[in-house]
């Protein structure tokens, strides 16, 4: 039998809740497929800050290394948020990254057709829709030098971040988006300023030579303004989109809202040898030790977890056939409830997935 060491970050908030939700799902693929799953947790964010005094322990990124793959919940809440940027628990994911080279961040966003009066735009745009945001996510302007914020000598404050990116970073990440828009629809939207930034002239020319490795792939280059704007105008002609960690994050979350909600997207974040996956939505404090968080993007980050780390594609789209089944059925968690469904708290909705999970 083949045996997986998974590391669980459960982290602050709704975190341990869909956590704990997700990895029943784990455990029954692994009984389905024949695979053993060995789970074992550390903390992290502010959960990590109240034990350890630090947002990313030690041990915790210990923990991490030796594990074959790595599932988190969320990070951050109001009780943290008076805390210096360096001391916050976001530091920890920042740094979680960092440590375990996770430069390739994935976000699919598809619509999902039971839940497609969710989105905010006209049905008839954003039907079909089903892109993957692959943003690069251990470099640029996220972690530049130099940084901070500094006083001049007439004791006004300005503040420095730097965009920087070598030629190797940007080539991993871009060669990694060419792969997977190879085995989907075959077409890539690189996304820059290359009319404004010099960073964003050496991403396309370093997308250029990289696209003649990959003739089979359609690539188009658009800046990032008209992306912001074409991600509304026409969502369903994106297949993968690759840029770098801010336009990125900005990105992304724009394809979020596009299909609908947030309490369905997952995410995937790796590098040559480490990979982490968690849902994009946050902590959500408001709502956590009530029952009634959403778990499916966590659910649907196991999923990911199966397909990229374990090459299990079947389990993968299993998955996401009993999660559509049961959104059919009409099941909803109370953020993605509408007039007519049958709402149900965070556990009812992985008892009703675990049901419609066959290989
Ligand atoms: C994300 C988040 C993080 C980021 C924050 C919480 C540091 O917005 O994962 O997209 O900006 O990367
Ligand atoms: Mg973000």
């Amino acid at each position: 039998m083949k045996r997986y060491k998974v590391a669980v970050l459960k982290g602050d908030g709704i975190g341990p809740e869909i956590v704990e939700q997700a990895l029943r799902v784990l455990k029954r693929v692994g009984e389905l497929y024949g695979v053993e799953f060995e789970t074992k947790e550390g903390y992290i964010g502010g959960a990590a800050i109240d034990r350890f005094g630090d947002p990313l322990p030690e041990e915790t990124l210990k923990l991490c290394k030796e594990a074959d793959a790595v599932l988190l919940g969320a990070v951050g809440g109001p009780e943290w948020d008076h805390l210096p940027t360096d001391k916050r628990p976001e530091k920890g994911l920042l740094r979680i990254r960092k440590e375990l080279d996770l430069y390739a961040n994935l976000r699919p966003a598809k619509v999902w057709e039971p839940l497609i009066s969710s989105s905010p735009l006209k049905e008839e745009v954003v039907r079909g829709t089903d892109m993957l945001v692959v943003r690069e996510l251990t470099s640029g302007i996220y972690y530049g030098e130099p940084r901070g914020i500094f006083t001049d000598e007439e004791g006004k404050r300005y503040a420095i971040n730097t965009m920087k990116y070598h030629e190797d970073e940007i080539r991993r990440v871009v060669r990694k988006a060419f792969e997977i828009a190879r085995k989907r629809k075959k077409k890539l939207t690189s996304v820059d300023k290359a009319n404004v930034l010099e960073v964003s002239a050496l991403w396309r020319q370093i997308v250029e030579e990289e696209a003649k490795n990959f003739p089979d792939v359609e690539l188009e280059h658009l800046y990032v303004d008209n992306c912001a704007m074409q991600l509304v105008r026409r969502p369903s002609t994106f297949d993968v989109i690759v840029t770098g960690n801010i336009f990125g994050d900005i990105i992304s979350d724009e394809a979020g809202v596009v299909v609908g909600s947030l309490g369905m997207l997952p995410s995937a974040s790796v590098g040559d040898r480490h990979a982490l996956y968690e849902p994009v939505h946050g902590s959500a404090p408001d709502i956590a030790g009530k029952g009634i968080a959403n778990p499916i993007a966590t659910i649907l980050s196991v999923a990911m977890m199966l397909k990229y780390s374990f090459n299990l594609d079947e389990a993968h789209d299993a998955i996401e056939r009993a999660v559509e089944r049961t959104l059919n059925e009409g099941y909803r968690t109370p953020d993605i409830a509408s007039e007519g469904t049958k709402v149900v708290g965070t556990k009812e909705m992985t008892d009703l997935i675990l049901e419609r999970l066959s290989p």
